[in-house]
């Protein structure tokens, strides 16, 4: 195995699993992406522990509803934290995003501006 692998191998080991929870690759070119975009609704199919949604919220003040689902109830805990300073606007749904339309029926949303998974 590479001695980079090996070396990145090792930090992740020492991280706890919160800190692992936190990275969010891309996140830039995430946030460029949708700049030219009106969010209102935003829906993430695996928000994890929050990081791309804080960056979304932080960056797009008009979205008025950001649905963040994940099957992971601990990504979950640390996402709620994360996200409190949204928390009116926050929707957390611990499920499968493969039951987007139900998430969104259930609340009444027939459409979004803003979709994402990774
Ligand atoms: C790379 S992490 C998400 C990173 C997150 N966007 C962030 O900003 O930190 C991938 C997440 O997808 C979740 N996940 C994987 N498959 C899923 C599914 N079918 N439905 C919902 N969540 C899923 C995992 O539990 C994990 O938390």
């Amino acid at each position: 195995m590479p001695f980079y692998v090996k070396n990145a191998l090792r930090v992740v080991k020492k991280m706890n699993r919160d800190e692992t929870i936190h990275i969010s690759v891309m996140a830039d070119e995430v946030i460029e992406g949708f700049a030219p975009l009106s969010l209102k609704v935003f829906y993430e199919g695996t928000v994890g522990g929050g990081g791309h949604a804080r960056r979304i919220l932080a960056s797009h003040p008009e979205t008025e509803i950001y649905i963040g689902c994940d099957k992971d109830p601990h990504a979950l805990e640390v996402a709620e934290k994360i996200l409190s300073p949204w928390r009116h606007k926050v929707i957390l749904i611990q499920g499968d995003f493969a039951d987007l339309d139900h998430h969104l029926q259930d609340r009444g949303i027939d459409q979004v501006e803003g979709f994402f998974l990774t």
